[in-house]
């Protein structure tokens, strides 16, 4: 356990040599190894968190309720609340819905809110509309900041690198080569993709070949966003299941086998109220609430 050592305040680290196993350290409750081992509770609680850090990751925290890990926050303070502090970092979020719920809206607020502190980074937005809705993200640049206590500023729109893709080529090569490359440069924090369906809506596309397709590309998304500590957003599309007259993502199992934490927007047509529902995200209990859009963004 000598690499668990290094990470410890000593008096813990000195522990270490009575603790039988990592699995004990993480299974256990942190009273109980306050009581074995003659350490306090919150020396307990910093010893568990540290281990599952270094051992086994973010998914187990989650798991094991441990909650230190830095979220990408909306600025809409019902979505962060229901999402236990915002977007998750290291893995592939999607926000899926039907059209004009608002997946555009929320994505161009985390673009200004990843620029707020403590994570102060850039975002790369990948547009597959024609145009990319410049407009707003300055409306959105002058009025989200003042969630965060900050004023707004038109010049959070330089920090938000826009690149247009069509198909899965351009976006291969977006991921592959211009991403990593502007990487070794600019600290990137958000990537956005709105939307994934588009990239891959091509009906003529053959099931196996668009499998292959999305393998490639999410894999290239989990390695970079582990290897960069990035949010990544992917915006989908829903699609009618004709056999049981439901909807649900697009794209199959082929995408959602890559999907850690999906979102879904719905909106209320009589009365412009929309919902944000956790479909699925390993720290989350199933759950929605309300949040209307207005000038200065989603509230
Ligand atoms: P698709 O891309 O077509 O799938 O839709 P989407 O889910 O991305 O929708 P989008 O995020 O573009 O939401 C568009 C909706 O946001 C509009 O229909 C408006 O209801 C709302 N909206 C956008 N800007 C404003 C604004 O300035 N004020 C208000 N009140 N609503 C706005
Ligand atoms: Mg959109």
């Amino acid at each position: 356990m000598d690499f668990l050592k290094e990470k410890l305040p000593e008096k813990i680290a000195h522990k270490l040599s009575e603790v039988e196993s990592i699995k004990e350290i993480l299974i256990s409750e942190a009273i109980s190894l306050h009581k074995k081992y003659t350490i306090s509770i919150q020396e307990s609680e910093h010893l568990q968190k540290i281990a599952a850090e270094v051992v086994i990751g973010d998914r187990i925290k989650d798991a094991l309720g441990i909650e230190d890990c830095l979220r990408l926050r909306t600025g809409c303070a019902q979505i962060d609340d229901l999402t236990r502090g915002g977007f998750r970092f290291k893995m592939i979020n999607e926000v899926y819905g039907e059209a004009g719920v608002g997946k555009t809206q929320l994505c161009l607020q985390l673009a200004v809110a990843v620029q707020m502190p403590p994570i102060s980074g850039a975002a790369f937005y990948v547009c597959t509309d024609k145009s990319f809705p410049a407009n707003r993200l300055l409306e959105l640049s002058l009025s989200v900041p003042s969630a965060f206590g900050l004023s707004g500023d038109e010049s959070l729109m330089d920090k938000v690198f826009v690149e247009h893709s069509m198909d899965f080529i351009a976006l291969r090569r977006l991921l592959f080569v211009k991403l990593p490359k502007l990487l070794e440069n600019v600290r990137i924090s958000l990537v956005v993709i709105d939307s994934i369906a588009a990239i891959f809506r091509s009906e003529d596309i053959k099931y196996l070949e668009r499998s292959k397709e999305i393998d490639d590309i999410c894999r290239q998304l989990n390695h970079l966003a582990r290897t960069h500590n990035l949010v990544v957003v992917c915006v989908n599309q829903v699609t009618d299941d004709p056999n049981s007259d439901t909807s649900g993502p697009s794209l199959g199992n082929a995408w959602a086998n890559y999907v850690v934490c999906r979102f879904l927007i719905e909106r209320d047509w009589t009365n412009g109220i929309r919902r944000f529902r956790v479909v699925n995200a390993p720290y989350l209990k199933p759950d929605a609430c309300r949040f209307i859009i207005t000038q200065s963004g989603l509230h």
